[in-house]
């Protein structure tokens, strides 16, 4: 197991009246057309360390991304409805940075008072962080005395905020978020209880299909459903008609699924309809999608394969909707996969799910956070390390 230095591994006053960075991972779903948040339990769960922070009396910078603005500002992928939501979280004064390159906040921070908490404008707003530039670390750097990592769903991105900028410090120590979540996940790897079931949905498929790539060893049974499965049913020569799937994997997948077609299993049916907004023309059909149609949600057949899979004991790890359950027409393949991880934990499963829209699944679905063994606020990064590979974040860490 991973052991890193942890923030209380240092005696309080080492805080005192230092500034200290923390890269968190406050990329929650936006409900932009309410301006609302729409699941907090990413924030939620950097608050230990934040109210550890504040109360050794160090000044506290917050830094994230919300989403893939590449580079642009985008008032939708701003984090000042973040700030207002942890402001009432904490029950504190958050203050918002709308741009630490304006020579005046690095003045501003240093004359807040201990204690005080600042957050900064989504760091994806600069092409800089995703490019791990130099200059951009060194810059962030300088805002602070300590950097902490407590943004584990971010730890398998090595950019500016959660690597390059690290590297400029002399501490550079785990929040307790990340402890927590390395302790469970390592322990989980080390015992791993067959039969293992993986699911994978969601849309960012690229990243996924490469760290699923480690899994597949390991892995039992792996479910593909969401973007990542028409990449799979398209490489098997299954009409997917307009459903998104990544053309330049195409290849991978055809060799991938017929060196494991025993493990992965896919989608037998779909919810399928013109565009995202005709919802009056919905259809359920079987493999094949009409050309014109897309799917949005696996279908009534696919629910009872995999439901006859996710039924414990063993290990479950979870990543990732089946469809875009977010709008209730197309949400009842992912409520019902929420409901299968359940009830499969009360069997005695060791259930992990992971991912910010996949935690937002949850909510909808009405599971509680007793039902499933570990909630993680990693998708992707959790995907990777379970897979084996080292996370940039982490292995920076003191
Ligand atoms: C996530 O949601 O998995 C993390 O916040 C990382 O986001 P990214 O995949 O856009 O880097």
């Amino acid at each position: 197991m991973k052991t890193k230095k942890v923030i209380t591994d240092n005696p309080k006053d080492f805080y005192h009246g230092k500034k200290v960075f923390v890269r968190v991972d406050f990329n929650v779903p936006i409900d932009n057309e309410k301006n609302t948040i729409r699941e907090d339990y990413r924030i939620r769960r950097a608050i230990p360390t934040i109210d550890f922070l504040i109360n050794a009396g160090a000044k506290v910078i917050l830094g994230s991304h919300l989403g893939r603005p590449k580079g642009k500002k985008n008032k939708n992928l701003s984090l000042e409805l973040v700030a207002v939501r942890l402001s009432q979280l904490i029950d504190k004064k958050v203050y918002f940075c709308d741009d630490f390159t304006d020579k005046g906040w690095p003045e501003k921070i240093n004359n807040l008072d201990n204690g005080s908490v600042v957050l900064l404008e989504n760091l994806r707003f600069y092409n800089e962080e995703t490019e791990n530039d130099d200059h951009f670390s060194v810059t962030l750097a300088s805002l602070a005395d300590i950097y902490v990592n407590d943004a584990f769903g971010t730890s398998h991105r090595a950019h500016a905020s959660t690597y390059g900028m690290a590297l400029k410090f002399k501490s550079k120590l785990a929040g307790f978020l990340v402890d927590k979540e390395l302790k469970f996940i390592s322990k989980m790897i080390g015992e791993v209880e067959h039969p293992f079931v993986v699911i994978i949905g969601g849309s960012k498929i690229k990243d996924k299909i490469t760290a699923m790539a480690k899994l597949l060893d390991k892995a039992d049974k792996i479910i593909i459903a969401g973007g990542a499965a028409y990449t799979f049913l398209k490489a098997r020569g299954i009409n997917i008609g307009n459903s998104i799937f990544e053309q330049d994997m195409l290849d991978w997948a055809k060799d991938v699924y017929s060196k494991y077609s025993d493990k992965i299993v896919l989608p037998v049916d779909h919810l399928v309809s013109e565009s995202i907004e005709k919802t009056n023309s919905c259809l359920i059909v079987d493999q094949e999608i009409p050309d014109d149609y897309q799917a949005f949600d696996i279908g009534p057949k696919t629910i009872e394969l995999f439901n006859s899979i996710i039924k414990g004991p063993g290990c479950i790890f979870w990543n990732g909707p089946m469809g875009v359950f977010e709008l209730d027409k197309y949400s009842s393949g992912t409520i019902h996969v929420a409901r299968a991880v359940a009830l499969a934990t009360w069997r005695g499963a060791v259930s992990v799910v992971g991912g910010g829209e996949t935690i937002a699944a949850l909510r909808k679905a009405e599971v509680l956070e007793s039902e499933i063994s570990h909630m993680s606020t990693g998708g992707g990064a959790l995907l990777e390390y379970l897979g084996g590979s080292d996370l940039p974040g982490i292995e920076i860490l003191d």
